[in-house]
């Protein structure tokens, strides 16, 4: 999530060549930015908040150096907590890509030795213990790589670092284990980053680092080891991608890199927030951890796709807990009348954090004294700090204005927020069958995106038609009113979304053959109703297309136009396995008919007016 950018050598400006690399990975859309350079055998950095923008750096130009672009996790986003981080003694600068899980207990270890922490990042634990790995080892005159390896293999979580050491002027070295890094080859100096994007301007030859791989950089050598500290053989790729191509990972637009990481993306939500036995642990809500064991309503606040996030949330808070939820769009809420019963609380989503319609709504909660919660995926955004507590998406910058990846992320972490309510109290038994499922969800979502191909021939047949029905009962209705927003705003197609079960109660009178149903009919216990439904729509003509689960679809093989199948999964994680449906559609919809796929006419990504 965050950006890396390192330079070992000292034929060019070495500062000016960082902040270079690190403005190429800003598309990202970054919280805080800095630089460290060797100066003399003196580390000498600079760290700012906010975007990088036209800055120039102030750091002598001497030698090696490294800079980071932060997307805040541990931490807010100021000064302080952006990377570099020192050790005490400022011998060792690190920067970091990931989480470190066991964070607080090496953090308590380490103070305990006598270390002094001056961020609250998970990161400045790594730097410490390369202070006490080197202290303990005086003697062994071990090499950088050594000590970082002892370092890191106390930690766990996720992590791809960059280490340099004020008294080798001429190496660096990085780990990882989790996170992108890639080596950039040139005649007389090297280079490293997160993303090859990056290395472009100044060279196409690269070397990516795998997991529980360590790499030593000078000027003209990089040696790859792996944790175990067996020699690997190092392969350069040649890239082939233009600058802007490579932003994109390749892809063509935005919003299908977003779409294909969603594995990981979702991953990254998870990551240390269940334990084993299915326990859900959510850092975020200790401080509020008292108030919502007797809390007995919670109200979600948002607009948009984050709403239809919060209609499933509120329906997973229903089955698991005895909780009551429901869901208001802000910018209704805002101008309502709406009671809130003793011990309740507002918990607002949004992505940005930003939207005007959301910031509203929470000043008129904390005015009517509501306990107000955040899901948010932007670390430090207006939202996020004006709510008294909440859980960060971790989701990764979301470029596309159509949320696709957040939407997923939104979704498993109102499921996490549902069975960690249920475990705080006291009503957890399936909670923690459903937490244990959640792990094969990344897995059971690669292999929904790899049919992508299916869906592509569906959405080929969509693009010709006047009006698209999306339908869904349950805990996929959500999906319905998504999969029409999704068509909507990226292929400008008109739609509608509504429950199945509303069909007779007028919509069916305006459909037709040009006016077909997409129905998500997965198999949760409504599959005679869902059937039912299919055959009254097809007995009018009306093409019908299914999309169900394997042990679904042999109830629709005889109604159904088309289907997309997707792989069995416990009922409440289905729409979750959905959810990536919607998306290709209208993906694939807006690429046939040449729409501004990243950037639709007329939209935002963070609506930040009412
Ligand atoms: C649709 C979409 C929007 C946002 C909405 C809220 O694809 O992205 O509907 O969900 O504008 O934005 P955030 O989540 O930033 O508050």
């Amino acid at each position: 999530m965050c950006g890396i950018f390192g330079y070992i050598g000292k034929d060019k400006k070495p500062a000016s060549l960082i902040l270079e690399g690190l403005k190429s990975l800003e598309y990202r859309g970054y919280d805080s930015w800095g630089i460290v350079v060797i100066s003399n055998g003196i580390l000498k950095r600079e760290r700012h908040v906010g975007k990088i923008g036209e800055a120039k750096t102030v750091l002598p130009q001497t030698t090696t150096g490294m800079g980071h672009t932060r997307w805040a996790t541990h931490g807010g986003v100021t000064v302080i907590n952006a990377h570099p981080h020192f050790d005490c003694s400022e011998k060792f600068a690190v920067i970091h890509n990931g989480i470190i899980e066991n964070e607080r207990a090496l953090r308590r270890a380490l103070i305990k030795k006598g270390h002094k922490f001056s961020s609250q990042t998970d990161t400045e634990t790594i730097v410490h213990l390369l202070e006490e790995v080197s202290k303990n080892n005086k003697k062994n005159n071990l090499s950088l790589v050594d000590q970082v390896r002892l370092a890191t293999s106390k930690l766990e979580g996720a992590f791809a670092i960059g280490v340099i050491d004020r008294d080798r002027p001429e190496e660096s070295v990085l780990a990882r284990f989790g996170g992108p890094l890639v080596v950039g080859i040139t005649d007389g100096y090297k280079l490293f980053a997160s993303d090859p994007t990056a290395l472009l301007p100044f060279t196409k030859n690269v070397i990516y680092l795998k997991d529980r791989e360590i790499a030593w950089i000078t000027p003209n050598k990089v040696e790859i080891r792996s944790f175990e500290n067996h020699l690997k053989r190092s392969k350069i790729h040649v890239l082939d991608w233009d600058v802007e191509e490579s932003k994109k990972g390749g892809y063509p637009h935005f919003m299908l890199k977003e779409i294909m990481e969603q594995p990981l993306s979702l991953t990254d939500t998870m990551r240390g927030r269940i334990r084993d036995g299915g326990l859900v642990k959510l850092g975020g809500l200790e401080s509020v951890k008292e108030q919502l064991r007797d809390i007995d309503f919670i109200r979600f606040i948002a607009c948009g796709t984050a709403s239809y996030a919060g209609l499933y949330g509120a329906s997973v808070i229903q089955e698991l807990t005895s909780v009551t939820a429901d869901v208001e769009i802000a910018s209704e809420f805002n101008y309502g009348s709406f009671n809130w019963p003793d011990r309740s609380a507002a918990w607002f989503i949004s992505q940005s954090g930003e939207t005007a319609d959301v910031l509203k709504a929470v000043d008129r909660v904390k005015r009517e004294k509501i306990l107000s919660l955040g899901l948010v995926n932007m670390v430090g955004s207006s939202t996020a700090q004006a709510t008294t507590a909440g859980v960060y998406l971790h989701a990764g910058p979301e470029i596309g204005v159509a949320s696709t990846k957040v939407f997923t992320s939104q979704m498993i972490s109102l499921l996490m927020i549902a069975c960690w309510l249920a475990q705080l109290r006291g009503e957890g038994e399936k909670s923690r069958q459903v937490a244990k499922q959640m792990a094969l969800l990344s897995k059971l979502l690669s292999a929904v995106l790899n049919s992508r191909q299916v869906l592509k021939e569906i959405a080929r047949e969509l693009v010709s038609k006047s009006q698209i029905f999306f339908l869904g009962r349950g805990r996929n209705y959500p999906l319905a009113l998504e999969g029409a927003l999704k068509l909507r705003e990226v292929a400008y197609i008109d739609t509608v979304g509504m429950p199945t079960g509303e069909l007779k109660h007028g919509a069916i009178a305006a459909m037709d053959k040009d006016r077909p149903a997409i129905i998500f009919a997965p198999s949760d216990g409504m599959e005679m109703k869902n059937r039912s439904s299919v055959q009254e729509l097809k007995a009018r003509d009306i093409p019908v297309y299914v999309m169900t689960d394997k042990s679904g679809r042999k109830k629709f093989t005889d109604v159904a136009d088309r289907m997309f199948v997707i792989p069995d999964v416990h009922p409440i994680l289905q729409p979750i396995l959905l959810a990536p449906i919607v998306q290709i559609l209208a993906y694939e919809a807006g690429v046939l008919l040449d729409r501004s796929i990243d950037k639709p006419r007329n939209l935002a990504k963070s609506v930040t007016v009412e």
